[in-house]
């Protein structure tokens, strides 16, 4: 197996190894690459729905996604899905997944199914990065602070999606989601330091109102995606990309109107979050 890290602070391309036949040992390895570089993506995989599945298992629990199409044979799958007559996407802002759990997922397996002529890639920014680079005032400020995520203004009926032509795909509008997390959070495995508020769900700081949380929020969430915490990932058939959804966030591009794109998701579970 050789890793190839695809940006200074951010990524690693993995090659050498095949997703659906590795052993533990590998897997142990890709687990360890995953935690300290936020993502890691594998090319020219074989990599059939049931080996998706199966691999999913080989981390843990799956988390199903209550909002996004399941595939109908394979409903541990959700679909990220943009037709040719669409102009919204799934995930096209930063944001971490599930961050509006109080278990919120691990981190998930994103397998290119359907892929435009050209663009669709992801952005990924590395949260240890975002946290390291915040002036020492700044650090202060957020230590002990926690925040409430949500995902309800996302998904409900009169929400974000439902105003955009992928609000009648969507599932759950029903559903009400709210969790609490601390600021920063220790990576359960490596400890390292994190940033974890996000665009798509972080509200507002427990104690303080959206309002007054706005200003030191707005200047968290642009600090973290600064170009040199960044890497891309350019889909090809094939690719299959695995995130941690503590160390990272990302950000689906929409620029490829008039075609299709396709994505299996798998969403893996995780543990609950600590300071
Ligand atoms: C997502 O999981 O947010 C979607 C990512 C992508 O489609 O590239």
């Amino acid at each position: 197996m050789e890793l190839r890290p695809m940006a200074p602070r951010c990524g690693v391309e993995i090659a050498g190894v095949s997703l659906s036949t590795c052993s533990d040992a590998d897997v142990a390895a890709i687990k360890t690459a995953i935690y300290e570089h936020g993502v890691a993506v594998f090319r020219d995989q074989a990599f059939a729905p049931e080996d998706h599945i199966a691999f999913a298992k080989r981390w843990g629990g799956i988390d199903l996604n209550n909002y996004f199409p399941l595939n109908p044979r394979w409903p541990e799958i959700a679909l990220v899905s943009k037709a040719p007559d669409q102009t919204t996407n799934i995930g096209g802002a930063w944001h971490t997944d599930h961050s509006y759990d109080q278990i919120p997922a691990m981190g998930s397996i994103l397998v290119a199914r359907v892929l435009p002529p050209a663009g669709g890639d992801t952005l990924f920014a590395h949260m240890g990065a975002a946290y390291d680079d915040l002036p020492d005032d700044v650090k202060s400020e957020i230590e002990g602070l926690s925040a409430f995520h949500t995902a309800d203004h996302v998904y409900k009926a009169d929400g974000l999606y439902a105003q955009t032509d992928q609000g009648k795909a969507l599932r759950g509008q029903d559903l009400r989601t709210g969790a609490v997390h601390p600021v920063v959070i220790r990576h359960p495995v490596t400890g390292r330091r994190l940033l974890y508020v996000n665009g798509g769900f972080t509200i507002h700081f427990v104690g303080q109102t959206r309002e007054e949380s706005l200003p030191l929020l707005t200047k968290l969430l642009e600090s973290a995606v600064g170009d040199d915490n960044q890497c891309r990932v350019q889909w090809q058939p094939g690719t299959v990309a695995i995130w941690d959804n503590r160390t990272s966030w990302h950000n689906a591009l929409n620029d490829y109107h008039g075609h299709a794109r396709e994505m299996h998701r798998i969403t893996l579970s995780g543990e609950a979050l600590a300071a």
